[in-house]
């Protein structure tokens, strides 16, 4: 067996470790930051406070940023940073605002456009960032992938470079206690689904399959409870976990199959990101587990008997958290016209190409239409 695995990035966890931030942005060299935070942690006052904490690091405060973070965003942000004399960024918020912030850094690096990296610029320079992620989630604080939305073409992109990579993440678990129980199921499944992902991946080796399986226990047995108590410390505590340990997994495999057939459902039909993963995820690992067995034995390593189980243990938990279980209840019309976009947009998504099922498009129609 031939692998490799690395990530550059460091973690900084613990609840109450926002407190910190000054020292932890002194330590890495951090200093005249634009903070990039979503229009909830303004509203809120969370950004003041980190602003607060970062003691005179951060120099402004850009919230243009929407779910599913647009090019306009990124300018929006960059446009900022630039006007501040920004050196470094620190990224504030979901999946989305953590992405908008890295996009931003290496836009405002490389003196480009949002547009011109989501149609393939290759990342070469980033300013420096550090990451607080809020929700639990998409491990996007240890990952060299930001995915960005082009509304106008429904087009959804993941787009990757080194530069990227933040320099450090600073993961508080209390940040997420103000999470509302439809955020906090989505985003929670869409951890169980980088797990998963990263073992059905052709990119899959022993490093990620460890962080897959224990990131995946972890949160197969704290999610129900977070979705339904989210002021248990506990629960939240293993989701921020487990949502960072599965980043540190897919950081190196990517993901498959449930994530590309995500985007078109999250680009035009507004689902949100892990939800969407959630409606194929179950039966991407039954497929995968026919071709790659030892998926069976990961699933042991979960908790479960086999990957059967896991799939089973899957849909009782969307079930048991509101998320929508076919694509009628998504809102996809029931034309030939539409499952035929979805199978397109999904046999042409890279991570696609990534999955150990040898996807064709007949996989694709077959799981689509048994989730109508
Ligand atoms: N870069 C990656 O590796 C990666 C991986 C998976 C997903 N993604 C992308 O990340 C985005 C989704 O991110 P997400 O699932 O974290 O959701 P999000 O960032 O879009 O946030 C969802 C909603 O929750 C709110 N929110 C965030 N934190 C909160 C808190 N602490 N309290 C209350 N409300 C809060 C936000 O304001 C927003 O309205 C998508 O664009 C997806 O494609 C990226
Ligand atoms: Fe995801």
């Amino acid at each position: 067996m031939n692998y490799s695995y690395g990530n550059p990035v460091k973690v900084v966890f613990g609840a109450g470790k926002l407190s910190q931030l000054a020292e932890v942005m002194e330590e890495h060299g951090l200093d005249h930051a634009l903070l990039v935070a979503d229009p909830f942690s303004v509203r809120c006052g969370l950004a003041d406070r980190v602003k607060e904490y970062a003691k005179g690091r951060i120099l402004d405060i850009a919230s243009d940023v929407e779910p599913n973070p647009t090019c306009d965003n990124v300018d929006a942000c960059a446009k900022k940073a630039r006007e501040a004399g920004a050196r470094s960024i620190v990224a504030l918020g979901g999946g989305s605002s953590m992405d908008c912030a890295k996009s931003t850094a290496a836009a405002v690096a490389m003196d480009c456009s949002g547009m011109e990296l989501l149609k393939g610029k290759p990342i070469t320079e980033a300013l420096p960032l550090i990451a607080i992620p809020t929700t639990a989630g998409t491990g996007s604080e240890v990952g060299w992938g930001a995915v960005l939305s082009n509304h106008a073409t429904n087009e959804k992109i993941a787009i990757f470079g080194n530069p990227i990579f933040p320099k450090i993440a600073l993961v508080d678990p209390e940040l997420t206690y103000t999470v509302p129980p439809a955020v906090t199921a989505s985003t929670g499944i869409d951890v169980i689904a980088h797990s998963l992902d990263a073992m059905c991946s052709v990119r899959h080796n022993p490093v990620s399959d460890a962080l897959a399986a224990y990131a995946a226990k972890l949160a197969f047995e704290n999610l129900e409870t977070a979705y339904r108590d989210g002021a248990n410390a506990k629960a939240r505590a293993n989701m921020a976990i487990a949502s960072n340990t599965a980043g540190y997994a897919f950081s190196n495999t990517g993901t498959t199959g449930s994530h590309a057939c995500s985007y078109l459902l999250t680009a035009k039909y507004r689902i949100p990101h892990g939800e969407a993963c959630a409606l194929t995820l179950d039966l991407w690992f039954l497929a995968a587990a026919q071709v790659r067995p030892e998926i069976n034995e990961l699933a042991r390593m979960m908790g479960f008997a086999d990957a059967a189980a896991v799939a089973k243990r899957i849909a009782e938990l969307k079930r048991a958290t509101g998320l929508r279980m076919t694509l009628t209840g998504m809102g996809v019309p029931q034309t030939q016209e539409a499952m035929d976009e979805l199978v397109e947009a999904a046999a042409a998504s890279g991570n696609m190409k990534n999955d150990v099922s040898g996807v064709s498009k007949e996989l694709i129609a077959r799981i689509y239409v048994s989730r109508r």
